[in-house]
């Protein structure tokens, strides 16, 4: 799908530059005066000056609006599991949780830094953060669907990078207390 429409849209743009291409071929024995065309390109240049300037101020505002930054990302009393990376795993102090339950991941490392991604059941990527020797990142997330997630390493860490994995998972919210 959105190969087809990258495919069009460069067909499209292809033809018209040869287009453009074929047309000052076309026109290039032409004389004119210098002036008329001159003012004619400023003309154009205020307006898309002014065209530019609407459009860079309203994808600006439009986009800037949404930031999360005023919304707590979590709630007031999350679970807080420890979670240590280390060349090549993860050490979770809790791997099971219930659907609805905010979580703190408290994430560090023992050796290099590794990288903790959390992916659902199609390999989409729901959560990240960095797992730093010495120092603590804290990860929020509230699972909305119960089923088996994995955990990935996201920073090249050496010969294991690849193996560097672990797996969580989310029971219904009324199943279990999850402790
Ligand atoms: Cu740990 Cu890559």
């Amino acid at each position: 799908m959105y190969q087809q429409a990258a495919w069009v849209i460069s067909v499209v743009f292809i033809l018209f530059v040869i287009f453009v291409f074929l047309y000052v071929v076309a026109h290039s024995g032409q004389r004119a005066e210098y002036e008329p065309i001159q003012k004619k390109g400023y003309r154009i240049r205020n307006v898309w000056f002014l065209v530019v300037i609407a459009t860079m101020g309203l994808a600006t505002f439009y986009t800037l609006r949404d930031l999360p930054f005023e919304r707590p990302a979590h709630a007031a009393d999350p679970t807080v599991v420890q979670v240590e990376a280390r060349q090549f795993g993860f050490v979770l102090s809790r791997n099971e949780f219930r659907v609805g339950e905010p979580i703190a991941f408290q994430v560090t490392s023992v050796d290099v830094n590794h990288g903790v991604g959390i992916y659902d059941e199609n390999m989409e990527l729901l959560a990240q953060t960095q797992a730093m020797p010495k120092y603590t990142n804290t990860m929020y997330y509230t699972f909305e669907k119960p089923g088996t997630y994995q955990v990935l390493c996201l920073e090249y860490c050496g010969i294991g990078h690849h193996v560097m994995t672990a797996t969580i998972t989310v029971v219904p919210a009324q199943e279990g207390e999850g402790k």
